[in-house]
């Protein structure tokens, strides 16, 4: 019989320091309104001095560990651009602290794209048989690699954790995850791109040019490229699963700018009540965007049992990826 995944527990964690949109105004050139009027963001968290991306994954996992009813895990996935360090993985250090010490951890790096990649590779664990259960974790610090010169993307990233638990099931329905659609092109690498730091840069013998240990990003061909990729991404997904875009009850996507969710839903035929939408509150939190609307939504009421969520997201590399969900009954709340 074939094997399935389906979703037991959802958590999400938050650092404390509270960043409004006024206080980047205040050391940069730019403006509350420009930020909300271009991006839809009022506000992001930063993590404090001393907290990392696996404090913030540890959080967050824990808590979806709590929602699923379970103190142990198969093994841990951790979707992440900001690792604690280059080497090795932060995965294995976020299952040590959840004193999960020995069940295999490793990351997924596909930046914004990263929570959907690491829900396909724990479905693929599931599927295999590897395990039983999965911890899947989207974690940032972006606000330690953003540039504080660089007023296009200082404003728009954010740091968070969300986190899901993935369980073997064998039927279709309440809870069941998948299946996916997902895809790259490295032509487009420059796009979204910390250019030092890695073995391209220290094989050329030179040092890092001023600024590029920073993220950077083309905005305005990024945002472009994403609607273009979610949209045809989103589409692929619903297409295997036998869903229109009338089916689904929740558009759950990365959130990169209020604009491109809402652009993305009109391109989709999906109307805009349907768009769940937290970035004004949270920022662009990359990889770990779409737990953390989701389990906002969900702390807020906003789900039924059977609700279908069609997730999508895209990020450097370049890389997309889409997948459904179909609200489980969680018992656990
Ligand atoms: N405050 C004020 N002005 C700013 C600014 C800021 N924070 N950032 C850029 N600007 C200026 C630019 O310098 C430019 O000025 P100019 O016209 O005098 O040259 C002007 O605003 C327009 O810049 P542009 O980059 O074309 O704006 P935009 O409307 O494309 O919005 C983004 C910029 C970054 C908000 C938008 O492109 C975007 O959201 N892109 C996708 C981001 C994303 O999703 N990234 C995650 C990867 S999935």
């Amino acid at each position: 019989m074939t094997r399935s995944a389906h979703l037991a527990g959802i958590g999400s964690f938050l650092p404390s320091c509270r960043v409004p949109n006024a206080q980047l105004a205040a050391r940069m050139d730019t403006s509350d309104e420009w930020i909300r009027t271009r991006t839809g963001i009022r506000q992001r968290y930063f993590a404090e001095p001393g907290t990392t991306t696996s404090d913030l994954a540890a959080e967050a996992g824990a808590r979806a560990m709590k929602s699923a009813g379970l103190a142990e895990v198969g093994a841990v996935v951790l979707a992440t651009t900001t690792p604690d360090r280059p080497c090795p993985a932060t995965a294995p250090v976020v299952a040590a602290k959840l004193g999960l010490a020995g069940c295999p951890a490793f990351d997924v790096q596909a930046v914004c794209t990263g929570f959907v990649y690491a829900l396909a590779t724990a479905c693929g664990l599931l599927a295999m048989g590897c395990v039983d259960t999965v911890l899947v974790i989207g974690a940032e610090t972006f606000s330690t690699i953003l540039n504080p010169a660089d007023r296009a993307t200082s404003v728009i990233f954010g740091d968070g954790a969300g986190a899901m638990v993935l369980r073997s099931g064998h039927t279709a329905g309440n809870g069941a995850v998948g299946p996916f659609d997902l895809g790259s092109d490295g032509t487009g690498r420059d796009l979204i791109t910390v250019r030092a730091g890695g073995a391209e840069q220290r094989r050329s013998g030179l040092a890092p040019a001023p600024g590029d240990e920073y993220f950077s990003m083309a905005g305005r061909e990024v945002f472009r490229q994403a609607v273009e990729h979610m949209a045809q991404s989103a589409r692929a997904v619903l297409g295997h699963v036998g869903w229109q875009a009338g089916d689904v009850d929740w558009l759950a996507c990365h959130q990169a700018n209020l604009r491109i969710l809402v652009r993305l839903a009109d391109v989709l035929g999906i109307p805009e009540a349907r768009v769940l939408a937290n970035i004004a509150e949270v920022g662009n939190t990359s990889a770990a965007s779409i737990p953390l609307a989701i389990d906002q939504a969900y702390q807020a009421g906003r789900f039924k049992a059977g609700d279908r969520l069609l997730l999508s997201a895209f990020g450097g590399g370049l890389t997309w990826g889409s997948t459904v969900l179909t609200w489980p009954d969680l018992t656990h709340p």
